[in-house]
């Protein structure tokens, strides 16, 4: 493993590459990363001035086309183009177009968790550690929000002010966030009485509603650095445990669940990495004219946030 991660950091120099890198990422992946964050923080380092040439995006394939659509001069690549968030493929472009007919006028709020031919129909985006943020400055009662019902009641209860959502889809989920369940997270606060328990705000309102702090997963990071407690049950994809035990090793870190697991973060491999720095063949391309209206939403949601 190490010997691999030589090559790699030895290909970054060669190619002049940088590595950015996602919470949810293999252990051995965050270690080459010379950017490790949550999906604002990407979008940000994607968006700053660097010099390098080449950036590779060990995320989904949302992440990665985030990276290309905000980097226009550089070469994306993506390590397995199989990296697929299921989140981002349940509201299509169609479901957008089809919501704006419905309700003409309404602001559309999209979380970054979708793919470019549906950003490029959206007003703005969002992320969890900004999305309240964003729709709060829209100033307006009423938003088409989507793809996640989960964020959307974060969203609407940290808001608070008779803010109207309108879900598209009708319930879209992720199917790794949707796991934990508040029986579960009652028995793990009863077996550790002096543990606090963060979650992301893609689980479900039960499980939100029992916690001591919600947040993105940077968030959810910087948190737990400061509040005083030392037993942290964390309630999201493993690969953040992971960072936390390695960032954080003063304090104990309890898994909500051991298999909340991310498949598709999970293919991106330190082998691939190296094959794709070497032969260059899965660079991220979105269409001009698709690329350019899904880059002013997602350069509205910085301003913004
Ligand atoms: P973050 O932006 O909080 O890292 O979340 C991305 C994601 O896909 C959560 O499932
Ligand atoms: Fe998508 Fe869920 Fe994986 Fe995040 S954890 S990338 S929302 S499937």
């Amino acid at each position: 493993m190490k010997q691999l991660q030589e090559e790699i950091l030895k290909l970054k120099e060669k190619e002049n590459a940088i590595l950015l890198v996602h919470n949810y990422q293999r252990p051995e992946v965050q270690e080459v990363a010379d950017y490790l964050g949550d999906s604002l923080a990407l979008c940000r380092k994607a968006q700053s001035e660097t010099d390098a040439d080449i950036i590779v995006f060990c995320g989904v394939d949302f992440m990665v086309e985030s990276a290309a659509i905000l980097s226009p001069d550089k070469m994306v690549l993506i390590p397995d183009p199989s990296s697929r968030c299921p989140m981002a493929a349940q509201c299509p472009k169609n479901t957008v177009i089809e919501a704006k007919r419905k309700h003409p006028g309404v602001p559309v709020v999209l979380y970054v968790n979708t793919l470019a031919e549906a950003k490029a129909e959206a007003d703005v985006m969002c992320t969890s550690s900004n999305a309240d943020t964003i729709v709060r400055r829209l100033g307006t009662d009423k938003v088409v929000f989507g793809p996640d019902w989960n964020l959307g009641w974060h969203v609407a209860r940290q808001v608070d002010s008779g803010l109207e959502l309108i879900p598209i889809p009708e319930h879209g989920y992720c199917y790794v966030h949707k796991m934990f369940d508040p029986t579960t997270l009652h028995s793990l606060k009863t077996k550790y009485p002096n543990a606090e328990l963060v979650v992301h705000p893609e689980c479900d309102p039960e499980v939100q509603k029992i916690a001591d702090h919600v947040g993105s997963t940077q968030q959810m990071l910087e948190w737990s650095k400061k509040t005083s407690s030392d037993v942290i049950i964390v309630g999201t994809e493993i690969g953040l445990v992971e960072r936390m035990r390695r960032e954080i090793p003063g304090k104990t870190f309890i898994p909500a669940l051991n298999d909340a697991i991310c498949h598709n973060m999970k293919k991106i491999t330190l082998e691939k990495i190296r094959d794709v720095l070497v032969k260059k063949n899965y660079v991220c391309m979105v269409p001009d004219e698709i690329a350019e209206r899904a880059r002013s939403g997602i350069k509205k949601m910085v301003q913004l946030s």
